[in-house]
Formats: C-alpha cells, structure tokens, sequence
C-alpha cells in the first residue's frame, strides 16, 4: 500500500460527513426525544465509524411545527435538547476527537413565533414588516397569486390583523424571511457569526434554493406533467419561486461569513435542482458553496447504466475547481435499503464511499435500517398530515436509532416513549449485534471507510470510467495523482454472477462487500469489489 502524501486538500474534500438527526439518534434524559447529551454519549460510535463530521440537524429553539426547521431564536439551542453549555461541551468533546461539527441553518423561513415575525405581523408600519414577505390580496380578496406551499395548500396565508397575506414556501408556521431587505440578511449573517464564534465547522444551509421568489409576484405556470399521487405542490412548475438569480449574491454573502473565520470553514447548500442549475451554487469563481448537495443518486434508476451516465454528466459539468459530493439518503427521503433492497444497499455504500467526492452518511445507514411504517395515529410530519396517504410523510426514515437489544433498543432509558415508533426489526439490527458480526452493515462501513483514509486514491484521485463490464456492473477507475496508485471499483448491481471488467486482471481484491476476501476474478450477485494491486 502506498504511503499518503500530505496535499493541498481542505478536511471537507478528504473527509465524510455524517448526518444526525438529533430527535432520533440518543435521549439522554429520558423524555423520548433525543439530545445534545446524547449525542456526546454516542460520538464513539462515530469515531470508530471513521467519519470525520457530524451534521447536526436543527437544534435551535422552535416550536417543532416541522421539528426543528422553524427557529423561533437562531443563536439559541431547544430546552428539549439541552443548553449552549451542553452544546459547548458536544463541541469540545467532538473535537477532541477530531471529528468536526457542522450545524444546520436554516435562512429561508422562521418560525411564525420568532419575536421577528410577532413584531413584523403587529402592524404595516412595524419596522420589521419588511423581514418578511408580506402583499395585499388580490383583486377579488384571495391570495396575490397561485404560488403553492410545500407541504400543501396555498403558499399564503391571510393575517386579519393588518389584512394582508405573508409568504411561506412550506408551512403558515414557517414564514418566508424576506432577503431582499438588508437589516434581515445582516441579523441573518450575525447568527452565522454567533456559531463560528462558538466553534462550529460549517453549516448545512437549508433549501436555499426557496430564498428568493419573483419581485413582480408573477403566477407559477402550470406543470403538464403532473398527475395524481404527486405532491399538491407540482401542480406548478416553481418557475417563480424557486432557483431565482438573487440567491448568489446571498449565499457568497454567507461564504465571506464563513471564510472570514480560520480554518476551513464548511458551507454546504441544500438545493433539489437539475446539474445545470445546481453547479451555479458554486458561484461565481467558486464564491458560494464549497458543496452544493447532490441529490442526484436518490433519483437516478439503480442500473448501472444509468448511474455510470448520472456520474459523467455531473463530472462533465463541475466548474474548474469545484469538488463533487454525494448523498444516499438523509431525513427527508426513503432510506436507500427500501428503495433498492438490503443487498444493493451495501454495494450502494461502497459507492458511496468510492466515488469522487465528499459523502454524506444518514444517521442508521451504516446498519441498513429500512423505512418504518408509522402507524396513523402516530403520524408526526406535518407533510403527511396535511396531504395524507400518498407517501409523502417523512417520519418513516426518522424513526429513533437502534443501538442495541435492550429497552428502546438503547435510544431512550426504559419506561421512556420514543417520538416516533421502533423499526421492528431492532432487536436484531442494531449496533452492538453489527459491531460483533464481521460481516455486518456495519463493519463494512468501517472497513470502507477505513479504506478510503489509508487510499488518498479514493478521496483525493481521480475518476475515470471502465468500459467493457457487464450490462449491469458499474466500474471506474480511481487514481492518486500524487503517486499514480490505481484502484479499479467493480460494482454488480444485479443479482447474477458476472467477470470482472478486464481491467482488473492482475489485481487482488483490496475489500469486498461481502467481507470476505472476495471471489475474483468473478462478482458474485449484489458483490461490489475494490481491487488494486
Ligand atoms: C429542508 C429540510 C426539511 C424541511 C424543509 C423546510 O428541505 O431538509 O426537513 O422540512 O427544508 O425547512
């Protein structure tokens, strides 16, 4: 193996991120909703997972009308989730272990019960009217246009008070800040100053692409493509509310924040957007986010023609400089092992972690949880709640981490009530029986992960694609620049026995997804194989 040479890339572009989503991952303090203690308690899980930082979902103070993305103070942290000493100490704690700290942030909307919107809505002349998006009604008394929320219904919602309606992309709980307006983006940057001061080594920065909506209010035009079963909100094509230019002076205004501060400061942006559109949030002379999240995995067919596609397109059009990322799944959609099934999740995650670019890990990845059924009197999500029954509820990957086979799988001390109801599965797939089982998920995430620290070739290489496997293999090639070391990646995603891609002859197999050395020069059905020489 050849040795790691020291180079100019930043911690973000060598390292993995992984997600929590603090509800779910450890209570601490036994009210069935986990914590920033709990979090300190579990950071040796991550530390012996081999990420190098965690995402904390929101943990400021809200109202939780959508848990947590509704800040009601944004230099502040929730009761239910402890203190700022409490976060002071997570912060210490993570760093003594060399694993960073990134927070969510969450610019485009509060909560309706930040003392911003009370004093906003209180009167047409309060001088933090303009914080928000506020308009008269139209003509005949409606809404100003036909903009849609969404989580459902209009995306305006009528105050008595002053008899105007105010803007929210997503619920009448969460209204849209208004960035146009100079005092709200200078609080805004204030509360990233607030966090950087505290330590904190970036931010995730929520739906940026909802920031900024069409000064002149025009109606979004109708979507042809949409058809029953989908979300209420794609009856329109978001022309008007979503991806506007004004953005990017916003979020380089951020990143002057952020790099201003020592240290690598990470900002990565939150933005459900095709290739094109998605590589301006770069910036202009990579001035925006050092990683705009691709989302594009969790959409793209599980073939391999299709993935291998989805990579060269999105190689194709990084701008010069620009480092790719990767995401397999997060709070907000269908874990990877129900969507392509237990077997595929593991060469998914080899993928993942092979690929050129930072990966983000979803907190119960790494043993293969699956969505849980939530039954309906047990529905949290507001989404679910307001437009039921087409699957649109996210609480099924929200479900509270399993740790290990005793009361609430080790998530909440016994007689506590988690949130969200136990995958029933936790007796047997948690933590403690994966850590003990060589073979499990999770040991190949440790082992994968461990590969890409010793091999600078899979995070720093090069990419290239292996031509004349299998229909349905997926192979490239990963280079170190710095000392030419080649490792070729061979994924079957299918469930036959296929060869291996002739590129491979005279390699042995570095890690096998199914942990055991490996069967070259054929891949088993659902193997994925890292080999080198
Ligand atoms: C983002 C979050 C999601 C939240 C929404 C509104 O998409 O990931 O959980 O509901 O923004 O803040």
């Amino acid at each position: 193996m050849s040795r790691p040479v020291p180079d100019a890339h930043a911690w973000w572009q060598r390292g993995v991120v992984y997600q929590v989503y603090p509800r779910s991952f450890q209570d601490a303090d036994g009210d069935g909703i986990g914590d920033l203690a709990g979090i300190l308690s579990r950071l040796g899980h991550l530390a012996a997972l081999g990420v190098d930082a965690v995402w904390i979902s929101p943990i400021q103070p809200s109202p939780m009308a959508d848990f947590g993305y509704d800040v009601s103070d944004y230099t502040g942290v929730d009761p239910m989730f402890g203190d700022l000493a409490a976060f002071d100490r997570l912060v210490a704690a993570a760093h003594a272990r060399g694993l960073r700290v990134i927070l969510d942030f969450v610019p485009n909307h509060s909560s309706d019960r930040h003392p911003w919107f009370a004093e906003s809505r209180s009167s047409r002349t309060s001088p933090k009217r303009d914080w928000y998006v506020w308009r008269d009604p139209a003509p005949e008394g409606g809404p100003p246009n036909n903009w849609l929320s969404e989580f459902g219904g209009p995306a305006w919602t009528f105050d008595a008070a002053t008899a105007q309606f105010y803007y929210h992309a997503y619920l009448p709980e969460q209204p849209d800040l208004n960035w146009c307006n100079p005092e709200l983006r200078a609080a805004m940057l204030d509360a990233l100053r607030f966090w950087l001061d505290r330590g904190v080594d970036g931010f995730r920065v929520d739906a940026i692409h909802h920031l900024f909506e069409d000064p002149g209010l025009r109606d979004n035009p109708p979507n042809p493509d949409w058809r029953p079963g989908m979300p209420p909100a794609r009856r329109v094509v978001r022309a008007r509310t979503m991806d506007q230019p004004e953005v990017h002076d916003a979020v380089a205004a951020m990143r002057r924040v952020a790099d201003a501060y020592p240290g690598d400061r990470l900002l990565i942006g939150e933005a459900y957007l095709p290739i094109d559109r998605l590589m301006l949030y770069y910036g202009a002379d990579l001035s925006g986010f050092q990683l705009p999240f691709n989302f594009h995995l969790l959409s793209t067919p599980w073939r391999a023609r299709d993935i291998a596609a989805l990579v060269q397109r999105y190689e194709a059009a990084l701008p010069p400089g620009a480092w790719p990322n990767w995401v397999l799944g997060n709070h907000d959609r269908s874990r990877v092992a129900s969507r392509i099934g237990a077997a595929q999740a593991r060469v998914a995650a080899m993928l993942l972690l092979t690929l050129r670019g930072t990966p983000t890990i979803y907190q119960g990845e790494e043993i293969g949880m699956q969505d849980v059924p939530i039954p309906p009197g047990r529905v949290q999500d507001p989404w679910e709640r307001n437009v039921p029954g087409l699957g649109l509820g996210r609480d099924p990957v929200r479900t509270p981490m399993q740790w290990d086979r005793g009361p609430n799988a080790g998530f909440a001390p016994a007689g506590a009530e988690p949130w969200l109801p136990l995958a029933s599965d936790h007796a047997v797939r948690n933590v403690a029986a994966q850590e003990a089982d060589p073979r499990s998920m999770l040991s190949l995430h440790r082992a994968l992960l461990a590969l890409r620290r010793a091999e600078p070739a899979l995070s720093v290489g090069s990419h290239a694609p292996v031509a004349g496997a299998a229909e349905d293999v997926l192979a490239y090639e990963r280079r170190d620049g710095a000392t030419g070391r080649r490792l070729l990646v061979a994924l079957n995603l299918g469930g036959e026995e296929r060869g291996l891609p002739h590129a491979a002859s005279g390699s042995r197999v570095l890690l096998s997804t199914r942990l055991d050395g490996g069967a070259a020069p054929r891949l088993r059905p659902d193997e994925g194989v890292v080999l080198g020489r």
